[in-house]
């Protein structure tokens, strides 16, 4: 048997109006490109000629341009989860044009599995070599896990494989293809440290059910990094100190934590300067994207060992890793998102997370995902997976944003993501809000603390007029809002009066 090699556009032209495809790839990194992009054309073809034609979109986590860009500007895109960032695509969510469906990233094989998703009728992995052994193929994923095992087994009129040239060989040793049972069979995750391996290196599928194999050699459409900045780099300082001491104090083990840290320049700026301070140990990360700072760590030895779902980092970068698989290949490890992101093995090993807020309230709550309580921003990821789970739960912001007119930190979150309940410490350039142990209104007065100092006394001010209305949790529900309000109206949050909004 012989593999059969399709163009692009033959292999967009099998997708039909309302099919579900299941993208390998996490984050832009290891998805397919140029299958969705072909499938955007025939969405363009097909309503020009007054034909509907939208499909549904299943992924890991987000992807690049070619897909949720191309596909959203094509109006092709009927129902789209778990997670994007793309900039197009956010613009078409925000007008209503199609579904989104912003879910957690470690439960998306298995909603898939559940059927809480619908049917999935193909998967479109990107691969960078496919062995034929017997009546098996064994595929072997670029530079993402993503859900691709769970999608190959669940596609219903087959896979199609895009081989991609831009993807060294020298992938061929990163993945641990692992696919949980189902319930109520589901065994416990025999991983007892970051660099354990339990499973394939390729995903395993039966030699019939590839369709077609696309040959290409294009680039991750990988996002550059923003540079640190002297806000990044003190919040990086705040973050290691806060742990050097936890250390000291007997809060965390002498044997450091598994890190986690999110996605973003502010998480890639954060993670760079905890490498660069001495007083912390060196470290294994348990993660779900690995960016370019940790990678650089893991060549001066500072990350001893990484686990994540993706390398989100630059060509470059990625370059770099295939060149070097000798030292790579026994201290990184790429595994599907159920895994990197699986609730039980976080919470079993010990794990330290770092995720950026876009907001955090001064009780704790932090709103990761919709601008001023509406606009989607990007989407929860795996944040939750991470917070919900870790031994110790940081959230890093800014303390503002766009030349000081918004603040990071509100009387109360326009939407909320993460309940205080699971937050450690809230930490921006001014410092770290320590909320362990703390009551609501003892909660208040720190996190202020580290509150940028033109906004504290507006968020003191809250808190006083929020005190006429006692309860456990002081509130003035007229004026929590009273910021964002002034924003959307003036544009600066600086201008906001809180008489003008207590009733
Ligand atoms: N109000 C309005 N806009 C805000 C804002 C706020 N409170 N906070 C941030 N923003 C804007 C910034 O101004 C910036 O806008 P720009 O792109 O026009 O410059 C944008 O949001 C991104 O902010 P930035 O400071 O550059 O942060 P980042 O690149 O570190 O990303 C998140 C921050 C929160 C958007 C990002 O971490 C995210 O999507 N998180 C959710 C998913 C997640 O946590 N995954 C974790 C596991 S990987």
């Amino acid at each position: 048997m012989t593999f059969r090699k399709i163009t692009a556009a033959e292999a967009a032209s099998l997708i039909k109006d309302g099919d579900t495809i299941g993208l390998s790839g996490f984050t832009p990194a290891g998805t397919p490109k140029s299958i969705p992009a072909e499938i955007a054309k025939v969405a363009v073809a097909e309503h020009e000629a007054g034909r509907p034609f939208k499909i549904n979109i299943m992924t890991g986590a987000s992807t690049g341009q070619s897909c949720d860009g191309d596909l959203s500007n094509a109006q092709a895109i009927n129902f789209r989860a778990p997670y994007t960032t793309n900039a197009d695509f956010r613009k078409h969510v925000n007008n209503n044009e199609l579904a989104y469906s912003d879910l957690n990233l470690s439960n998306i094989a298995t909603q898939l599995r559940q059927g809480y998703l619908g049917k999935v009728d193909w998967a479109i992995i990107e691969a960078c070599e496919v062995e034929l052994v017997g009546n098996k193929v064994h595929i072997y994923l670029t530079a993402a896990g993503g859900i691709s095992p769970t999608v190959c087994r669940l596609a219903q009129k087959g896979i199609l494989i895009e081989l991609n040239a831009f993807h060294s060989k020298n992938c061929m040793g990163l993945h641990d293809v692992y696919e949980i049972e189902d319930h109520p069979y589901r065994k416990p995750i025999m991983i007892m440290k970051a660099s354990d391996r339990i499973g394939k290196p390729y995903v395993e599928v039966d030699a019939d059910r590839i369709m077609g194999i696309v040959e290409c050699n294009i680039p991750d459409e990988a996002r550059a990094f923003k540079d640190a900045d002297p806000i990044t780099t003190q919040i990086g300082q705040n973050v290691a100190d806060f742990l050097v001491a936890n250390m000291r104090n007997g809060k965390i083990p002498p044997t450091f934590l598994n890190l986690q840290s999110g996605v973003g320049s502010g998480a890639n700026a954060v993670l760079g300067a905890l490498g660069q301070c001495p007083e912390v140990p060196n470290f294994n990360i348990y993660t779900e994207v690995l960016q370019d700072a940790p990678v650089q760590l893991m060549r001066e030895g500072r990350v001893l060992s990484a686990s994540t779902c993706s390398l989100t980092v630059t060509n470059e970068c990625l370059q770099g890793i295939y060149d070097d698989m000798s030292f790579f290949k026994d201290k990184l490890v790429l595994r599907p998102s159920e895994i990197s992101n699986c609730p039980e093995v976080i919470a079993r090993i010990g794990v330290c997370s770092l995720n950026t807020a876009i907001e955090a309230d001064i009780y704790g709550h932090v709103n990761s995902t919709k601008i001023c309580g509406t606009k989607m921003m990007n989407g929860i990821g795996g944040s939750a997976d991470f917070t919900n789970n870790a031994y110790l739960s940081i959230f890093t912001c800014g303390s503002t944003t766009k030349g000081d007119a918004i603040s990071s930190i509100v009387p109360f979150c326009s939407h909320v993501d993460h309940t205080s309940h699971f937050i450690d410490a809230i930490i921006t350039e001014y410092g770290v809000a320590d909320l362990r142990g703390k009551s609501s209104m003892q909660k208040a007065e720190e996190v202020i603390k580290v509150a940028h100092p033109d906004y504290r006394p507006l968020l003191r001010d809250y808190l006083k007029y929020a005190e006429k209305f006692k309860g456990h949790t002081h509130h003035c529900l007229s004026a929590a809002f009273a910021m964002h309000d002034t924003f959307l109206r003036k544009g600066d949050m600086r201008l906001t009066d809180l008489a003008e909004y207590i009733k």
